[in-house]
């Protein structure tokens, strides 16, 4: 091999080098920012509710009205876990999902919810933690980008539901958009369900512009599909 080669080699590979720190360097800090948040452990949950799956099946109903009392830390653990916690080693969920995709993920609007900073939280179910993304109450803001419709405004807590569609449009192509949407409502019938048997109120909201409940949550990838305020009846 020549000198010009060699020299030609060792500087392609130096430049490899250089991209790959580059990148590396990146994520570091990335994941350095992520370990700098606080993580919030949230409560224990119980599978031993008062109500049985029937009884929460008759007396559910959409509720928009709530008392002006703060939900407790326990019940919003209890919710988020209702909403797409996880129930077994393989990480199966408390909703099925297509192709096992979990393309769904949950942003917390919180207002008054005891021993909990009002802002926007992120629901990680994988150690079923929340991580805060954005500081001070939001409700007013999520209610005017929900058409100002009051429960969202007037409830302690909103959950928000929302999808990646690539993460189940990568395997299922244009039909995935049809299993996202399937799962949404499964997991906001599981949010009603839990709600009913905490004898807490909750209502499925779909009315809301998109762009604006994006950009209130801060959200890139992730479309918000639905909002669920829940409070006390
Ligand atoms: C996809 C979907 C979107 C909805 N959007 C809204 C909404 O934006 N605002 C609202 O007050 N209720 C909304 N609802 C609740 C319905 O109005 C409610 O389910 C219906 O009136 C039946 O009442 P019930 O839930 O008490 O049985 C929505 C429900 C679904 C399933």
């Amino acid at each position: 091999m020549s000198k010009n080669k060699i020299f030609l080699l060792a500087i392609t590979l130096m430049g490899f080098f250089i991209l790959f720190f580059a990148l590396h360097k990146e994520n570091l800090s990335e994941l350095k920012a992520e370990e700098k948040t606080s993580k919030i452990t949230l409560p224990k949950v119980s599978y031993a509710g008062k109500t049985s799956v029937e009884e929460a099946l008759s007396q559910r109903r959409s509720i928009r009205e709530y008392k002006d009392e703060p939900l407790k830390l326990e019940e919003l653990s209890q919710l988020l876990w209702a909403a797409q916690g996880i129930t077994s080693d393989r990480g199966g969920r408390t909703a099925p999902s297509a192709g096992a995709k979990y393309p769904l993920e949950i942003f917390v609007v919180v207002g008054k919810v005891e021993k909990l900073d009002p802002g926007i939280y992120h629901y990680h179910p994988q150690d079923h933690t929340l991580i805060k993304i954005k500081d001070k109450d939001q409700r007013d803001e999520l209610s005017l980008a929900a058409l100002h419709q009051s429960p969202v405004k007037e409830a302690p807590v909103d959950l928000v539901v929302t999808a990646i569609y690539k993460r189940t449009m990568e395997k299922y192509g244009e039909r995935g958009i049809r299993y996202v949407h399937i799962e949404v409502g499964h997991v906001c019938q599981n949010i009603y369900l839990q709600a009913q048997s905490l004898n807490l109120g909750t209502v499925e909201i779909g009315a809301f512009e998109d762009a604006k409940v994006k950009k209130v949550l801060n959200l890139k990838e992730e479309e918000p599909l639905a909002i669920m305020p829940v409070g006390r009846k």
